[in-house]
């Protein structure tokens, strides 16, 4: 479909859409990874001190919160540390993974013990995976001390202490590949020296134990359900149960921005838990255009998008379609006078920025919510590989910087 120019010039539309520059909220010096959050990177996490100040801001003890895109699961330590309820889906297998790692205090006296025999423990059985591209992406010996090392923590009957010790698997293996464990897309690296498998495994457990320390002495009586789930199919929750969403959606397809898919893949070949999930991801299925999205920002976009890429157009447009019904499926559930955070990030597409807290400003109001601000934070630490340019900030350089839109909601 050809767009036409259907909406009006524009004004100064900022003011309409209350952005606010907080630099108090840029947390400069402290890394998102303190604590519990060193176990298992994880692209775009949040920065839990934005996480606790919403939490503590916006709910009291025993409330509901929801992040239907919780990812590596910062939101789900915070509503534990706050004693609040918790609900937590994401389509990636590993990010449940790691959430329900950060999330569970095991005795470390306990995993030094099972660490201990790991180590020592030989063994007689254990089976090489197959998957595609296997000896690309490791070298043999590689191959054959992970293989050895996944059949014993296999064996581990506690489950809890089974998947800490996943998760140290897979950051493991992120260690070890041939891929550049710095990159969130598969990019093959040159490796010169022996590695030495069983001293990684051992050296990434040591430090995970000691990150858990950070929940272990906690008294909480928070209860933490956390689900791997397309959001799009749905929640499994009752309708007006939520008191408060703290989400970070996708900043656009996995294709042209994060790539979970190919950040997490080679782990989960190796732990058995590949299920094509990128399939499901916000934005993966191609749709024509159509102007059936309640927002003229988004318009205006594609419509620059368009003159210069019809086939981008389509994939962007795609994007916040699904976004838009995410949304829908995610304001049901919030009660009223509840509110919404939506962190979002501002792409570039063809030189275009997608004004994306805008659009989901937009989105929301179509479900009884009113938009109260959106705070700009600059985000300091390299976590995230696109760039994105607020040159309608007023007094910021807009050329190398990078910023996260919190958009906050209230339901009405
Ligand atoms: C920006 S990340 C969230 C990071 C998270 N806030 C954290 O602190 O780690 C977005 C997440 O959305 C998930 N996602 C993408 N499409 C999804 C879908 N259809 N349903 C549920 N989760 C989805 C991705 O797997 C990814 O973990």
């Amino acid at each position: 479909m050809k767009l036409l120019k259907l909406f009006t010039e524009n004004e100064d539309i900022n003011n309409l859409y209350k952005r606010q520059r907080e630099e108090s909220l840029d947390f400069k010096g402290i890394p998102a990874s303190s604590g519990i959050y060193g176990i298992h990177p994880y692209p775009a996490m949040f920065h839990f001190m934005i996480v606790r100040k919403f939490i503590k801001e916006l709910t009291k003890e025993g409330d509901y919160i929801l992040d239907p895109f919780c990812g590596s699961g910062v939101s789900a330590v915070e509503a534990l540390k706050n004693n609040r309820n918790y609900f937590g889906f994401d389509i990636n297998p590993l990010a449940i993974l790691i959430t329900k790692v950060r999330t569970t205090p095991i005795n470390i006296e306990r995993l030094l013990n099972v660490l201990d025999n790991i180590l020592k423990m030989p063994v007689q059985n254990y089976e090489i995976p197959y998957f595609d591209n296997i000896h690309y992406w490791f070298e043999e010996k590689v191959i054959e001390k992970l293989a050895k090392l996944r059949a014993k923590i296999f064996k581990i009957d506690d489950i809890k202490i089974q998947n800490f010790f996943k998760v140290v698997f897979s950051e493991t293996v992120r260690k070890v590949s041939n891929s550049d464990p710095n990159e969130f897309k598969l990019i093959k690296r040159k490796i010169h020296k022996e590695l030495n498998v069983e001293k990684i495994f051992a050296e990434i457990a040591k430090k995970n134990i000691l990150c858990l320390l950070d929940i272990s002495n906690l008294n909480t009586k928070s209860e933490i359900i956390v689900e791997q789930k397309n959001v799009l199919d749905g929640l499994p929750l009752e309708d007006e149960s939520i008191d408060l969403v703290i989400t970070s959606p996708p900043y656009g397809d996995s294709k042209t921005t994060v790539a979970y898919d190919q950040f997490s893949k080679l782990s989960l070949k190796w732990l058995g838990l590949y299920d094509n999930f990128e399939k499901f991801q916000l934005g993966y299925k191609l749709k024509n255009i159509d102007l059936d999205l309640p927002s003229e920002e988004l318009y205006k976009c594609l419509y620059e998008i368009e003159k210069k890429d019809k086939k981008r157009a389509k994939e962007v447009y795609s994007f916040y379609y699904d976004l838009y019904f995410a949304i829908k499926q995610i304001s049901k559930k919030v009660k009223t006078g509840g509110h919404v955070i939506f962190v979002v990030g501002n792409r570039t597409v063809k030189g275009i920025e997608l004004p994306t807290d805008k659009i989901c400003a937009d989105f929301f109001k179509q479900y009884d919510f009113i938009h109260e601000i959106t705070l700009v934070r600059q985000i300091s630490n390299k976590r995230m590989p696109v760039q994105t340019s607020p040159t309608n900030i007023k007094g910021q350089k807009a050329s190398t910087m990078k910023y996260e839109y919190i958009v906050i909601l209230k339901k009405i």
